[in-house]
Formats: structure tokens, sequence, C-alpha cells
């Protein structure tokens, strides 16, 4: 006989809610992050920030560059670009992503062409991938959502046989691991958002990692022009030349990171592994407990995966509830769940397919008539119907998101934690 549940009247689940809401907030700044801020604004170098932050984190990834941006979009931006994608061309990208990701390969009037998931992991589908690419895709887009570390080794593979790059879009995972490798090497360029939400933070940043110089000095031309002088490259170099009568230029943009915001990164960075350390062995406990305890109770609902071979992060916690299996619909699940003292919702929001907006459906011109999507440059229709990628308008049905638990946690928290959901789901036929 399972305990009757909270929205009847039961005991709540629940009980250790201060340290639940503690464990639970992110982000979290302590007297470090003050205290470099403030050095920063006495130390009278007030941009020495950036680079001591790049150097850093290019030796953590143990990559050649790492090049700071204003924001994770920016970051982005600056990849697509350096890898060379342009008017027209097309550019593959999951369907199930944060729509900025997608919206600047508009940016650059290209055309995005959306690939479907595998509905595991919420990861792009090499399958899909292959099939998408024609004799006009430039670059493969890879987003590792939430922290799932997306099929690298295949997607490589079909890059190289295509002659065509791999952008890393890992602004849901920093300190993840693929194969031991670090994710955001895998590919020609990574990208990653350090905004408020994410696991290490400058409220508002982004910074981008490669290896290759040429696609580094291309990232420096778009939105660092200041950088300009000191590139390697004389075709590059020529639009800033301090010694001579010319103003300096770039091409167009200024993607410098705020130096404030680089010092928040430097002290956040020196925590990640540690922080990433607890939050694994939180959510990897209680994702193994839902695993048994879901299978039990007839696959209604699947904890998040972890690909073999990937040491995953966890920045949300999104579960797939199955109501068709369960009887009941999932805000019922989700109202049983938050009254059991688990703060639960239907997942992150905006994460709905990409291509549902208007600007895909209708195919909007953004700048000007017909441009991208019709521009003469464009050597093929593509269009952007409902069915699309059926595996990403499912998935997005399913999301049941739960709270990560961020900072160390007593195991009885975990088993209340893991309780919660256990009795709700022995308990469905009470909320049919
Ligand atoms: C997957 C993904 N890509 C890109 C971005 C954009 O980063 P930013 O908000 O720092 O511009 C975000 C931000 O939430 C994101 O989640």
């Amino acid at each position: 006989m399972v305990e009757r549940l909270a929205l009847h009247g039961g005991p709540k689940a629940v009980t250790r809610v201060d340290e639940l809401k503690r464990v639970s907030r992110w982000p979290v700044f302590t007297e470090e992050e003050k205290e470099a801020v403030c050095k920063l604004l006495e130390s009278g170098n007030v941009y020495g920030s950036i680079a001591e932050f790049e150097r850093e984190f290019a030796s953590y990834m143990g990559v050649r560059y790492a090049l700071a941006t204003n924001n994770g979009t920016s970051s982005i931006h600056s990849a697509y670009f350096a890898v060379g994608v342009g008017p027209g061309d097309e550019v593959i990208t999951s369907a199930y992503t944060w729509h900025l990701q997608v919206g600047q390969i508009l940016a650059l009037h290209a055309i995005p062409v959306f690939c479907d998931i595998d509905p595991k992991s919420a990861c792009i589908d090499p399958d899909e991938v292959r099939r998408k690419i024609t004799p006009r895709t430039k670059a493969i887009a890879v987003v590792h959502p939430y922290g799932a570390i997306a099929p690298m080794d295949e997607l490589v593979e079909i890059a190289e046989e295509h002659g065509i790059a791999v952008v890393e879009d890992c602004s849901h995972a920093h300190g993840a691991k693929y194969k031991g490798r670090m994710v955001g090497t895998l590919g020609d360029v990574g990208c990653f958002s350090l905004q408020a939400s994410k696991l290490m933070t400058a409220i508002e940043a982004g910074v981008m990692v490669t290896d290759n110089e040429e696609y580094y000095e291309k990232a420096c031309l778009l939105g660092h022009y200041e950088r300009i002088p000191k590139l390697k490259s004389e075709k590059y170099r020529r639009f800033y030349q301090p010694d001579k009568e010319m103003a300096p230029a770039c091409f167009g943009f200024k993607y410098r990171i705020h130096p404030l915001a680089a010092a928040i990164a430097r002290v956040q960075l020196r925590h990640l592994d540690e922080w990433t350390e607890i939050r694994r062995r939180n959510m990897c406990y209680i994702t193994e407990r839902l695993r048994e305890v879901g299978e039990d109770c007839g696959g209604v609902l699947e904890p998040p995966y972890e690909a073999p071979g990937t040491e995953r992060v966890w920045l949300n916690y999104i579960c797939q509830y199955y109501a068709d299996k369960a009887g009941v619909p999932r805000e019922r699940f989700i109202e049983a769940l938050n009254a059991e003292g688990l703060p639960a919702s239907r997942g992150r929001t905006g994460y709905l397919p990409v291509y549902w907006n208007p600007i895909y459906e209708e195919r909007v011109s953004m700048w000007g008539e017909g441009y991208p999507f019709d521009a003469p440059y464009v050597s093929r229709k593509v269009s952007y119907p409902r069915g699309l990628c059926p595996e990403a308008e499912r998935y997005y049905k399913r999301t049941v998101g739960l709270p990560v638990l961020h900072r160390e946690a007593e195991q009885e928290l975990l088993e209340e934690y893991v309780w919660a959901v256990e009795k709700v789901l022995r308990n469905l036929n009470s909320l049919k």
C-alpha cells in the first residue's frame, strides 16, 4: 500500500524543503567573485581580465585559442563566420535547440536545415544529418541539449566525408567529456554561453574555442577590431595598422566581453570541475534510481540519458513522461509532484521545435523582400512544414523538468527526491 498523495491530503514526500531550495539554487556567487570584480576595478588595468580568462580557458580546454565574447550568441555568429558560412549556404542544425543557434545562420544570410533528434537524448541524429546534406551544406551545428553529449564521432566522420565544418554549441555542456576528451574540442569550433543560467557563468558573456588559427583570426576580424594589429595573417592585419594614416576597421561588429564578466568567469572556471563532480554525484544517483522506478512503473517515466563513453553534465534535469501509457495528463503529473514538495515543470521554457516559429513557417523576409530564404543566391527552396522533425515535435510534449541539485546534498534529500517521483508514479491510478 503506497502512501496517499499530498495532492489528496497525504504527507509530503519532500520534508527537507530548505535544503532542497539551497542546493538547487543556481547561480551562486561568493566573496571570490566580489573580490575579483573589486580587484579589477582598482587595478588600473581594467581590460586585463580578458586575456587572463582566455589564457586560462584555453588551457582548461587544451586548445590553442579561446576568444571571449559578449555573449554566447556572438560566439556562435563568430564560429559560423569563421568556418566560412555565407549567403545561400546551408547549415544543418537540430530542430530542438535554443533559437539563437539557428538565428545566427540567418544573420549570415545562410539557410538553416533542420534535422531531427534521437528521442533518447534529444541530440541531433547522425542518420538524419547524413540525409540532409546537399552540395550547399557548409557546416553542421551540434548542440548538447541540457548537458547530454551528442554522438560526436559519427558527426565528425560525416563532416569529414563531405569536407564541411562542425560547430559545437556547448552552452549546456561546460566541463563535459566525450571519450575522455573535452566537449567543445571535438568539432572545428566550440562555443559556450556564459549567461546567468549556465553551469559556468559570467552573467552575460560567451567564449569560442578552436585549434584553427585561420578560424580564430576570422572571428577576431568579425568582432574584435582591437586584436587585428596582432593577427598573424597580413590579409587581415592590413585593416588596422596603427602606424599608418588609416581608420581602423573590422567587419562591423563589436563582440568584446565585458572585463568584469571576464573577471567573474575566471573565478567560475576555477570551480567548474568541483561543481561538475558534485552535480554528477547527485544527478547520476537520482537518474539510476529513477530509471529503476520508471521501468518498474511500466516505462511511464524515463530519466535523462547518458550515452556510453560520455560524462554528461546537468544544466537541466529533463525527464520524458509518457502520458498515453500513464493515462494521466502531464499537467496532472506535474501538479502531483509539486504537491509532494518537488518543484516540477513542463521543462525548459522556449524549447520547442525551432521551425514552429513564424520566422521559419512563413519564411519571413528579414533582410528585405525575399531575403534570406528566396534570395538570388539561394539555390533551392527550403520549407519548414509541421511534421518536418517528428521526434522533436513529440519530444517537447513529453518533457518534465525536475530540479538539478547543484551543491552537496544529504543522502536523505536524494531519497526524498526519488520517493516523491516514485510515490506519484505508484499512485497514478488515483490521478485518473
Ligand atoms: C544552446 C544555447 N545556445 C546559445 C545560447 C545563447 O547564449 P547567450 O544567451 O549567452 O547569447 C543559449 C542561451 O541560452 C543556449 O542555451
